[in-house]
């Protein structure tokens, strides 16, 4: 049988390959056109793991089905739950790509294509470590499961419902996700923390039709003008959400870790530079990065009212609407924070607007332990694919399944992110690098035969 090393090696343009054929598929969920493409994709992932010889389900859901597959049973050996997503996010605005969107391209060692980073090649990547190990060592040294969905950008409804009561069938030791980021280019992290979220629409509605803006102008609430004063109400002068009650349950920074952040490989300037911005506002009192990964935010997300066409038309709206979210830190909750912003709003609605609210998804932020054997397996893993320690960091991004999970499963949670935050995730122009995709799969491999080793020993320190 060839080592590791010589079967990733010979097998790498295959890999590549492989990521390109996924990628293809416009699995976009989002979009209620494209239930033909979700499926597709589900039925791709469920085939790859097919292949390794996985007893392999598609299962329905109310929204896109979930692939979950399990490798042929390994006897005294610990059980790894890895979890990814098959569904990517929309890829408009289409004319900002170089390339289209579902036609990968290869151009300095990356590739690009909507899903090649969120989260197509992270999930590949510990596909591909399997078969590696099989084919190099004849079999896997522990058990797996595999669970893709394909609702992740959207929420997870149908994954959340299915959690309740199938807790059993998804239990393990451990669950790995790469669904993330390194910290930069060649330092490789752990992550231990992701943000939650809470998003929200809201509607106002003037008067009953479009008016001249001279006419009625002044004397008459114009949504427009009552949308931008109350969005501006929802963040003060020092950069704080308004809202009642907001930061009451806000797990604070701890002196620790913000010592840790601060030793980080990260120049404020610099970050600010790649994004092309001289500077920025936030909530005072915190850097740049405790403000990302570790405090809650304001955002608006999209909005819109009146004339938006060329040249200029005096017209006072009849209506105006805007998409908000907050990003949350454990151990705020959307249900509370929905409340108090329910109660905010309608202090700051004026006479002659009415507010409709409209509450989307949300899912309450984690934080997982550093101290179990687990993360010391990983980062050994790490270790042998980046030749580097990985760093310990958090995410400002989201995964709310990942809360439910440790609330139903009760397992150590691994958070291994593959991409670089600079891979243009839910952006034109997404890419994954190829070297990265190729380390990780190296880590993965060996992730594998860590977990495997140090659970052996941890069964029998407990004594079973
Ligand atoms: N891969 C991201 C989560 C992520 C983002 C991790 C940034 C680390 C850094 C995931 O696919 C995602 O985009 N999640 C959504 C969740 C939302 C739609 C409920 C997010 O964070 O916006
Ligand atoms: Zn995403």
């Amino acid at each position: 049988m060839p080592t590791l090393e010589n079967y990733l090696e010979s097998n790498a343009t295959r890999f590549e390959d492989e990521l390109c054929d996924f990628v293809r598929i416009a699995s976009v969920s989002a979009d209620p056109n494209r239930k033909g493409e979700m499926v597709r994709a589900a039925q791709w992932v469920a085939g790859q793991l097919r292949s390794l010889n996985f007893t392999v389900e598609i299962i329905p859901t109310s929204g896109n089905p979930l692939v979950f597959a399990q490798s042929p049973h390994v006897p005294d050996a610990p059980t790894v739950l890895v979890y990814g997503h098959y569904d990517v996010q929309p890829a408009e605005p289409l004319e900002k790509w170089t390339t289209p969107p579902f036609e990968p391209a290869k151009r300095d060692g990356k590739l690009f294509a909507r899903g090649a980073t969120d989260d197509k090649g992270q999930v590949l990547s510990h596909i591909k470590s399997a078969e590696a190990v099989i084919k190099t060592q004849g079999k896997l040294p522990l058990n797996m499961k595999f669970l893709v969905e394909g609702e992740e950008e959207v929420g997870s409804v149908g994954l959340g419902e299915f959690l309740k009561s199938n807790a059993e069938k998804l239990g393990s030791d451990c669950i790995v996700i790469s669904d993330g980021s390194q910290f930069a280019p060649g330092i490789p992290a752990i992550n231990y923390g992701l943000r939650g979220i809470a998003y929200y629409e809201i509607h106002l509605q003037g008067p009953n039709r479009d008016l001249h803006s001279g006419s009625f102008g002044g004397s008459i609430t114009n949504p427009a003008n009552a949308l931008a004063k109350i969005l501006a109400g929802l963040i003060d002068e020092k950069g704080r959400v308004t809202i009642p009650g907001f930061y009451d349950d806000v797990v604070p920074l701890t002196d620790r870790e913000r010592r840790q952040f601060a030793e980080l490989p990260f120049v404020e300037q610099e970050y600010f530079r790649n994004v092309g911005v001289e500077g920025a506002v936030g909530e005072e009192g915190y850097t740049a990065l405790e403000r990302r990964w570790a405090r809650p935010t304001f955002d608006i997300c999209g909005l819109w009212s009146g004339y938006q066409g060329e040249g200029a038309k005096t017209v006072l709206p009849a209506t105006a609407g805007a998409k908000i979210s907050f990003r949350l830190v454990p151990n705020q909750t959307p249900e509370k924070i929905a409340a108090g912003l329910k109660r905010k709003l309608a202090e700051l609605t004026p006479p002659g607007i009415q507010l409709e609210f409209i509450a989307h998804h949300g899912g309450p932020g984690v934080l997982v332990s550093l101290e179990s054997p687990y993360i010391e397996a990983a980062a050994r893993a790490i270790e042998f694919a980046f030749s580097r320690r990985p760093v310990f960091t958090r995410e400002g991004g989201s995964i709310p399944i990942v809360a439910k999970f440790a609330e139903h499963l009760k397992v150590d949670i691994l958070l291994l992110g593959w991409g670089q935050e600079d891979d243009n995730a839910h952006s034109p122009n997404e890419k994954f690098s190829l070297d990265d995709f190729h380390k990780a799969i190296k880590a993965s491999a060996k992730l594998w035969e860590e977990l495997a080793k140090i659970s052996g020993e941890w069964r029998v320190e407990s004594g079973e």
